[in-house]
């Protein structure tokens, strides 16, 4: 309904995927990730019942330790084409179906800050936005769908959703800009799909205006959020916004606080200390001014401004 509300007040458009001819809606389509989500259910809940994760099958000093960790059980944590290609259908599973609505909460305050711009004169073709581990690229389609001159960088860790990414992009732009000459990789408006760690941004320092993350800081360590959160800062422009979307944390539901922990019994070591801690006060630590804050759901959508010089 909230999603309904914010199509029907402008904020963004009507999502994308539900356009009938989507593969999505192929029955075919669906029985092969349903069952692919089937197996890694069974897979899932036996390590979770046992207690005991499968260690990640790719040994590799370029990632960083806490990175290796097989989050929620998954089979081979963030590191395979398999992983990357049932993540989508099993989150949307996992939250009943809210996933992408809870995700497109983060597209009000975009909308927000391209409504200031314009009345500033600037349109979003002058603007460059970032993606810091985006995963499959899904979320970044509904960005791209609501602003598709925008020029944009899709990052993540993992070059198996990176690549998938690269995927849900052309398929996007095959739908919905069909024939379309956006620039970037493949002509879809990416200019760049960049293996990073969101604590080391690899790039120049004032390159974007919009810095956006969702579903990163519940998995990181308190210390790695505050050096991804010194790096959004290093990397915007003055007056440049970050959007973090991520889980609810306590007190944002205050009827929740006594079973809020219990995901961290997923294999999500970080997600206790995650509920606790506060994001306004990390934010502010490194420079950046407190925004908006909405919820959705079992989803929080913060924004935070970088200050004009
Ligand atoms: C829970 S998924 C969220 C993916 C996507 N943002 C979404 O909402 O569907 C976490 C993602 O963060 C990436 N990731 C984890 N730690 C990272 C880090 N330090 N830097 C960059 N990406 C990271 C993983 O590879 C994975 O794709």
């Amino acid at each position: 309904m909230q999603d309904y509300d914010n199509v029907r007040g402008d904020m963004y458009p009507m999502p994308w995927d539900m356009a009938p001819i989507h593969r999505q809606n192929n029955p075919l389509f669906m029985l092969a990730r349903t069952a692919q989500s089937v197996e890694e259910f069974v897979a899932t809940l036996r390590r979770r019942v046992r207690g005991q994760a499968q260690p990640v099958w790719l040994s590799s000093s370029l990632y960083p330790q806490y990175y290796t960790k097989t989050y929620h059980y998954q089979t081979d944590g963030w590191l395979s084409d398999r992983s990357a290609r049932i993540y989508e259908h099993n989150t949307e599973v996992l939250f009943l179906g809210r996933q992408d609505a809870m995700q497109r909460t983060s597209l009000l305050p975009i909308a927000s800050y391209m409504r200031e711009a314009a009345l500033a004169g600037r349109s979003p073709r002058d603007m460059k936005l970032l993606e810091v581990a985006a995963g499959t690229g899904r979320f970044h389609t509904f960005i791209k769908d609501a602003y598709p001159e925008m020029p944009s960088v899709v990052s993540d860790l993992s070059p198996f959703y990176l690549a998938r990414a690269r995927n849900n992009l052309n398929y996007w732009r095959a739908l919905r800009q069909p024939g379309r000459r956006l620039g970037g990789v493949d002509d879809t408006g990416v200019t760049r799909f960049l293996q990073t760690a969101a604590e080391q941004i690899d790039g120049p320092d004032q390159e974007y205006d919009l810095v956006v993350c969702v579903y990163l800081f519940h998995e990181l360590p308190e210390a790695i959020r505050r050096r991804a959160a010194t790096e959004f800062f290093r990397v915007l422009k003055p007056g440049g916004m970050v959007v973090l979307t991520d889980s609810v944390q306590l007190g944002d539901r205050p009827s929740w606080d006594k079973s809020i922990g219990l995901f961290g019994d997923f294999n999500e070591p970080y997600y206790r200390n995650y509920v606790s801690c506060d994001l306004g006060a990390i934010f502010e630590e490194v420079g950046f001014m407190c925004d908006t804050k909405y919820l959705c759901s079992a989803t929080k959508t913060l924004s935070f401004r970088k200050p004009l010089e």
